[in-house]
């Protein structure tokens, strides 16, 4: 029998406690390098917290981390990004003033200071790169254009093209289709079952028809545990799930 690949992030009995407020209580998670994860859950139900604990921005009072096989828990932020791990906020945070493919590059030249990675010139294969995340993001005719002129879907997709390019193996997305139509968020699934064959991507989200079409393995929190895992049509039959998200997700 073939020993099990080891995960490429390893969550154990990880809990944060905001001065009394149990955000999370003993998640465990594992993911593969290349999978893809789904993060649902009502408001407040850990999902945010649950990125910036793997990010090194909140603390797990207790639990560990790893990354690669190695202990991540209390490593800071920036080393935790150096290693592998980029995340996407909520908010799109893209720099209005330069063009799209500006924006990639700097993401891509994240070790440099952002004037020093427009002012000096960019290595052919770092810009080829550069294209094909454009091509990916579907942005490729809006290459030169400054950021603020996008639509809000184009301006998402452009971020999503900002964490690409910064080649990390894990991906962290929360709320990716905030404030989309159903067709920005259908062409969102696809863009990233695209990003899979190079990276894992854990992704938060509340739309259930997005959820639905990125149809991977879901992970459901609820008051900081998880409540049910399983594929998408298991969430869905799932009664307890319908009870404390589906059916309120509805009205
Ligand atoms: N720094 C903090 N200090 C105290 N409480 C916090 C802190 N950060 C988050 N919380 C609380 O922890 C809970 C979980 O918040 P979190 O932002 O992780 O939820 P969420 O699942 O991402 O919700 P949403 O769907 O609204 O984005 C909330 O009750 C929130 O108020
Ligand atoms: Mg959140």
């Amino acid at each position: 029998m073939s020993a099990m690949p080891p995960p490429l992030l390893k969550m154990e009995n990880v809990t944060v406690d905001f001065d009394g407020f149990k955000a999370l209580t003993n998640v465990s998670i594992g993911l593969a390098p290349c999978a893809l994860r789904i993060l649902i859950g009502p408001n407040g139900a850990g999902k945010s917290t649950l990125c910036d604990t793997i990010i090194g921005r909140v603390r797990p009072t207790s639990g560990k981390i790893w990354f690669k096989e190695d202990l991540i828990t209390s490593l800071p932020e920036q080393e935790i990004v150096r290693r592998g791990i980029c995340r996407k906020f909520q908010t799109p945070g893209v720099l209005p003033a330069l063009t799209v493919m500006e924006n990639l590059l700097v993401s891509a030249r994240k070790n440099r200071a952002w004037w020093h990675a427009l002012t000096t010139r960019v290595p052919p294969a770092e810009m080829r790169r550069a294209e094909e995340i454009l091509e990916i993001v579907g942005l490729t005719d809006r290459r030169d254009v400054p950021a603020a002129s996008l639509a809000h879907g184009e301006k998402q997709w452009l971020e999503i093209g900002m964490v690409v390019a910064t080649d990390a193996d894990l991906l962290l997305l929360d709320e990716p289709t905030a404030g989309m139509g159903p067709q920005d968020t259908q062409r969102t699934a696809e863009l990233i079952h695209s990003l899979i064959d190079r990276h894992a991507v854990l992704v938060i989200d509340h739309d259930m028809s997005f959820v639905e079409a990125l149809n991977g393995y879901t992970t459901v929190l609820h008051q900081g545990q998880i409540l049910k895992e399983g594929s998408v049509a298991d969430i869905r039959a799932d009664a307890q799930v319908e009870a404390v998200y589906l059916g309120r997700a509805k009205e």
